[in-house]
């Protein structure tokens, strides 16, 4: 019996899904992405060696793992060709080891043109996109417009027409610099004959990797809350990044997956716009910001920073089912006198404990917190939950309260080492024979 995972994001994202799917992935032949770009950033430290990945799954710093890039997701041939170059190096091959599905669409060079400009246009109301040209490439795939990864592989007549069209429907809206298609058209051909080898039959890959017993990944990239239909809408990103995304980006079915890990940090943060509850200001969100590194991996920018908030976790496991809880970054609340866990929202209107769907009222809305003590002892680099100070345990169950899932993996470092799996969770029963 294989045992497929989702790992997936229970915040605004930026969680540390890196760190645990690398930890996590000599349990696995294969690691699927399913949604979203290069807007990811997944930085992962393996003795002491940085890697910042993008599109390709984490999952490739692993000799042996094949890592898949799912339809769901969304490609641009220059970022992935970056990427790949990269790896190669620093002395990794993804030769044999990346397959690409034939149905994942593209992202034209204009796509970041059009998502630079769609801000622009909107102001104080901007979103505070990555401007990797997500949105505008999935606006062409939903506009059934979209160029996939089998089409600059296959008629070039039937490329040049939807290459016509596409900048035809660009030049409309940009009529300030007139496209050419042409020159664009040679650009996909040329990216084609690179791309040919790593593109294939995605689904029907995972599908016979069950077929063999062989356990897979499901990777996340973004977040619950960031997600086109549960997240905090219109300040998305433009994929399903819950769980159904899985099934939708990679052709599998629901039956196909046993079980969710959602990963959450010991505190929230977000980049970009949109509302952010437990936000902070001042000395204290400078700490956090600067104790976690809380920089965007894919852009640099300063992640606005907050307690932890359960009524968001809490969320999250209902819409992905969450079985467990990877928490990360507890070292970062080391040393701080107490610590807070957000359970609901005081309004004008009373307080809410369910996220809402229409934003206004968390503008005005003021957190509910129970504080509990801070630790002055260092839970850095822990690796048995009984080896942490009596208060970071204390507030990790009284946070699996009222989160309503268990913690079953706690990071405690940017380390693939620094971790602690908790015996007595799921995360045993998923792994016994491996973990044995
Ligand atoms: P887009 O995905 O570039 O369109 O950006 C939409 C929203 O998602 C913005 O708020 C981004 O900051 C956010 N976002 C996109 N990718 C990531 C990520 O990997 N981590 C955290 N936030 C992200």
């Amino acid at each position: 019996m294989s045992v497929n995972i989702a790992v997936l994001g229970a915040q605004w994202g930026d969680e540390g899904k890196g760190k645990i799917v690398d930890m996590l992935t000599p349990h696995f032949s294969a690691v699927a992405r399913y949604q979203g770009g290069h807007n990811a950033g997944h930085t992962v430290y393996v003795k002491g060696t940085k890697f910042v990945l993008h599109l390709i799954p984490s999952g490739i710093l692993h000799p042996g793992v094949t890592c898949i890039i799912g339809n769901g997701v969304v490609v641009d041939p220059q970022a992935l060709f970056k990427e790949v170059d990269e790896l190669a190096r620093m002395g990794v091959n993804v030769d044999g080891r990346l397959l690409i599905s034939e149905k994942a669409h593209v992202i034209l060079p204009y796509h970041r043109e059009l998502d630079v400009l769609s801000e622009a246009r909107r102001g104080e109301r901007k979103i505070g996109t990555t401007s990797r040209g997500i949105g505008p490439a999935y606006e062409d795939k939903i506009g059934r417009r979209g160029i996939r990864m089998c089409d600059l592989l296959g008629d070039r007549d039937a490329l040049a027409q939807a290459v016509r069209e596409n900048v035809h429907a660009r030049n409309q809206i940009i009529k300030e610099s007139t496209l050419d298609w042409k020159p664009l058209f040679d650009q996909l051909v040329t990216y084609g004959e690179r791309l040919r080898p790593w593109v294939g039959d995605a689904s029907l890959f995972l599908a016979r990797l069950r077929d063999d017993d062989r356990n897979v990944m499901y990777e996340g990239a973004q977040a619950t809350l960031l997600d086109i239909d549960h997240g905090t809408y219109p300040f998305v990103t433009s994929s399903n990044a819950s769980i159904g995304g899985v099934c939708t980006g990679l052709g599998v079915p629901p039956s196909a997956i046993d079980g969710v890990l959602g990963v959450a940090k010991a505190y929230t943060t977000r980049v970009g716009e949109g509302p952010l509850p437990t936000e902070l200001s001042g000395d204290l969100a400078e700490r956090l910001r600067e104790g976690g590194q809380e920089y965007g991996a894919s852009t640099g920018r300063p992640r606005r920073c907050g307690w932890y908030d359960a009524v968001v976790v809490r969320y999250s496991a209902r819409i992905n089912g969450l079985d467990a809880i990877a928490l990360t970054k507890l070292d970062v609340l080391d040393g701080l006198p107490e610590v807070r866990i957000c359970t609901g929202y005081r309004t004008s209107k009373g307080v809410l404990t369910e996220f809402p769907a229409d934003l206004r009222p968390l503008g005005t809305a003021e957190p509910v917190y129970e504080t509990l003590p801070g630790w002055t002892g260092a839970t850095r680099g822990a690796t048995r939950f009984a080896a942490l100070p009596s208060e970071a345990q204390r507030y990790i169950k009284r946070l699996e309260e009222v989160s309503g899932v268990p913690c079953a993996i706690i990071s405690t470092g940017s380390d693939r080492g620094e971790t602690i799996v908790r015996d007595d969770t799921i995360i045993q029963s998923w792994f016994s024979k491996q973990l044995a």
